[in-house]
């Protein structure tokens, strides 16, 4: 049985993992984040009421849960503190939070400039969500960052970031033509998120391996996904971090042979927010048809999210990368109401099939995918809760998926609520 399992999205976000998640968190101990930042929108529905998540773990739910903030992610205090206050207000109990003295911190001149290079970039906009995850991971490998060890002593903040907004504001002025930031204004205020948020920090790393170490259950929940990826994913429409499963070996201090199960998750179609190539797009009716059915627009953005069929070439893609064991296929209810459904199972190139997802942009925006037409159940299953009563056209598509992808089932979600949910594999 598992104790260690990995949570990960497999195409471009928003695939579910907020709600498969908590799902699972049930029976585990702790709930761990380990990359990303504010820039993930997790949601979860329970019992009618809805939560989105940006930086507390999807464990926060159940009041006994750890909910554990990894040495990888890029912590937004003023975020965080909100999110904490809002879910109080919703009678949460938010005293299981722990975050690692080690994680950096985004400040406000990481927003600013995630917005001015945007600008800057024009028409080759990545269409970040501007929440100051690039330049806050450059500044942690260009060894200016604040860690959250730092951000918490008063004297080594206050020194710190004089000297960091020193060489900001030069920038600011010099190369962007913008006024410089309020060095006072800035500390004040963060030294108050600061003590807000003191009580919750320690050393996770200690923490996690102690408890991996007592025996404990643990999910990891991945933010973005395997084709974001600094590395992996469509350079340069890609976030700053590593959202697949060897994430949380750097991102949480845990070894790799500490991984028991790797869990990708896969929406039954395919959506990508911000620009960057997508094979299986469809700027036609179907993608409108999905976008209204699947109320496809961001969580932390808002922004219309682009649609399309599923690409099991990208899917296939993630579980090598990250040794995926089982997928857990969400959103298949979206698909109820359709004639017909595709799935790319393969890329032609100049009329050749490629193995590959190529790492050229130029040559991604030019491969033709291979689809395969699967005909539509024409059924509402958001109430089946076995996997044998699900229409055999649903199961057809699900199957040929486990066989193009060579990923095992684990789940199927059929609605956002925690028990719209078929559990073909116990994961723990
Ligand atoms: P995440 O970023 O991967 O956690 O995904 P998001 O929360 O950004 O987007 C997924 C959306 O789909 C959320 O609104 C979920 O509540 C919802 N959702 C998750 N699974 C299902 C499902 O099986 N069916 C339906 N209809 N909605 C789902
Ligand atoms: P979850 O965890 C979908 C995308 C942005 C943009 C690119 C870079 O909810 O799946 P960034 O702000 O990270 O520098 O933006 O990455 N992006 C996401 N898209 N879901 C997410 O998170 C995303 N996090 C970042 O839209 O294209
Ligand atoms: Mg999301």
């Amino acid at each position: 049985m598992a104790k260690i399992v990995v949570i990960i999205g497999s195409q471009w976000g928003d695939e579910g993992k907020g709600k498969i998640v908590d799902n699972l968190a049930e029976q585990a101990d702790i709930v761990a984040r380990f990359g990303g930042g504010a820039n993930a929108g997790h949601t979860i529905s329970l019992k009618g009421e809805e939560y989105k998540l940006r930086l507390i773990p999807s464990g926060i739910l159940y009041s006994e849960k750890l909910c554990v903030i990894g040495n990888g992610v890029v912590l937004d205090p003023q975020c965080i503190i909100e999110e904490m206050d809002a879910l109080k207000a919703r009678g949460l109990d938010i005293s299981n939070i722990r975050i690692s003295n080690r994680a950096h911190v985004v400040l406000p001149y990481h927003k600013l400039f995630d917005n001015l290079s945007e600008q800057l970039r024009g028409a080759k906009k990545i269409g970040t969500t501007g929440r100051g995850i690039s330049p806050c991971y450059i500044d942690r490998d260009d060894r200016i960052g604040i860690r959250v060890c730092d951000f918490i002593d008063k004297e080594e903040f206050a020194s710190r970031l004089k000297d960091v907004l020193a060489q900001k504001n030069l920038i600011l002025e010099k190369v962007y033509n913008q006024p410089p930031l309020d060095y006072e204004k800035i500390l004040r205020e963060y030294e108050g998120y600061a003590e807000r948020l003191k009580p919750y920090v320690c050393d996770t790393i200690a923490l996690l391996n102690e408890q991996i170490d007592a025996g404990k259950k643990i999910l990891f929940e991945g933010a973005q996904a395997t084709m974001l990826d600094i590395d992996y994913g469509t350079y340069p429409y890609v976030t700053a971090s590593h959202p697949v499963s060897g994430g949380v070996c750097v991102g949480a201090g845990v070894a790799p042979k500490k991984i028991d199960a790797v869990v990708g998750v896969v929406k039954a179609y395919c959506t990508r927010v911000g620009e960057g190539p997508f094979p299986t797009e469809q700027l036609n009716d179907i993608g409108e048809k999905i976008r209204a059915v699947g109320h496809e627009f961001g969580t932390v953005t808002g922004r219309p999210r682009r649609t399309g069929w599923l690409d099991a070439c990208i899917v296939k893609y993630a579980g090598q990368i990250s040794g995926i064991d089982y997928m857990a296929v969400t959103r298949l209810d979206i698909l109820d109401d359709f004639d017909e459904i595709k799935m790319c199972v393969g890329y032609k190139l100049n009329g050749e099939i490629i193995n590959e997802v190529p790492a050229s942009l130029k040559i991604f925006a030019q491969v033709e995918p291979i689809y395969e037409n699967f005909a539509g159940w024409k059924t509402d299953i958001s109430g089946i809760r076995e996997y044998e009563k699900l229409p055999a056209n649903a199961r057809k598509y699900l199957e040929r998926m486990s066989e193009v992808t060579r990923i095992d089932l684990g789940i199927v979600s059929v609605g956002p609520n925690r028990d719209q949910t078929i559990v073909v594999k116990n994961i723990f």
